[in-house]
């Protein structure tokens, strides 16, 4: 699946996409891979069965890419690197299969989501099994540290969901609330990925905090832009369903800026669709067409554009190299990308 990235269509700047990084980490991928399957696996079958309909869909693998990436790039060898970044996709493995149910999202990696399948309690119980999970593969590398950082990534993302859940609906969400909800959600997992890598190749201290910022940035890009496309993209290249925000009453960038920008003239459109949740089938492309008419979606990509490059900053401590190359495009593909 990731070897597609660079097929996705849209997106108007010059597009390198992860070409670069997904070849100089394919042998690392395929050892990640082999471990997902190998470690989803249970003697209880609807344990497989639905972990398998989601990770089979693919996905883009971006954060196991991420910490094979930061493990290399700080010279780690032996295979800490592949554990740790199976982990990391199993930590958002289970992060999408609770999402999906707080969300009422029906389709993930262009699949009917599982709890609309097997039930919503399936679906959590094994979103939680891919968790416990995740923390015996990282155990088995030995390195207490990486346990901490993903240890706490993973309360932080359920911190960002939990405080995305109390605000919901709430069209007064406070910009800076936002960007702490999507940094803990999301951000912080690509941090996380990043910076377990490097811990694992004993990287020196700045370099180590080095790859973090990366994806701290990376993943704050990555989020923005996930929030526009849901406005801006299309469900087929998605996989998932556009203007799934707008009716669940998600008060996202692209949403604030245009409640912001469309002022009292359309303050009782926002406040039934958004607030009282109250929409009917055309409602969303009116919504899409006010996001894209004020140039909220644009501001979105604008600043998904600013966290992308300080993503590439700070990757300054690294000498040139083709990996460091490839990190620094796929910070360019996480504002291009249409999928
Ligand atoms: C989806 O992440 C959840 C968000 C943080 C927006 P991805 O878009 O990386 O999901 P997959 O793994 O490629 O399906
Ligand atoms: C993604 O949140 C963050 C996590 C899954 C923890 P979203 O709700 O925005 O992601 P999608 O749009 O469902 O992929
Ligand atoms: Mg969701
Ligand atoms: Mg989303």
């Amino acid at each position: 699946m990731a070897l597609e990235l660079t097929a996705s269509k849209g997106g108007t700047q010059p597009k390198r996409g992860v070409d670069g990084l997904v070849a100089l980490t394919l042998t690392d991928m395929d050892a990640v891979n082999a471990l997902i399957r190998a470690r989803m696996d249970s003697p209880v079958p609807v344990i497989p069965a639905l972990a398998d309909h989601l990770i089979a869909a693919g996905g883009k693998r971006l954060r196991p890419l991420l910490t094979v990436a930061a493990h290399r790039l700080a010279g780690g060898k032996g295979d800490a690197g592949t554990k740790l970044a199976a982990a990391v996709e199993f930590v958002h493995t289970a992060t999408l299969l609770h999402d999906d149910v707080v969300d009422s999202s029906d389709l993930r990696r262009g699949k009917v989501a599982a709890h609309l399948i097997w039930g919503a309690a399936p679906a959590v119980l094994v979103g939680d099994f891919l968790f416990a999970r995740a923390f015996e593969l990282i155990v088995e590398t030995g390195s207490i540290r990486a346990l901490g950082v993903l240890a706490r990534a993973s309360s932080v993302i359920a911190e960002g969901e939990v405080l995305a859940l109390s605000r919901a609906n709430d069209l007064n969400l406070e910009h800076e609330t936002y960007l702490k909800i999507i940094e803990s959600k999301t951000a912080e997992l690509f941090a996380a990925a990043a910076e377990s890598g490097a811990v694992a190749a004993r990287a020196s201290e700045p370099r180590i905090a080095a790859l973090r910022a990366y994806g701290l940035n990376l993943g704050m890009a990555f989020q923005l832009v996930d929030d526009a496309l849901d406005y801006g993209g299309a469900t087929q290249a998605l996989g998932k369903n556009a203007g799934d925000d707008f009716r669940e009453g998600k008060p996202t960038m692209p949403l604030l800026l245009a409640v912001q920008r469309t002022g009292a003239g359309e303050a009782s459109f926002w406040e039934r669709t958004v607030v009282r949740r109250e929409q009917t089938d055309d409602d969303f492309r009116r919504a899409r067409e006010l996001v894209l008419a004020t140039g909220a979606l644009q501001a979105t990509f604008d600043l998904a554009r600013e966290y992308a490059a300080s993503a590439k900053g700070a990757l300054a401590v690294f000498e040139a190299g083709e990996m460091k190359t490839a990190l620094e495009d796929l910070a360019d593909f996480a504002v291009s990308r249409a999928c």
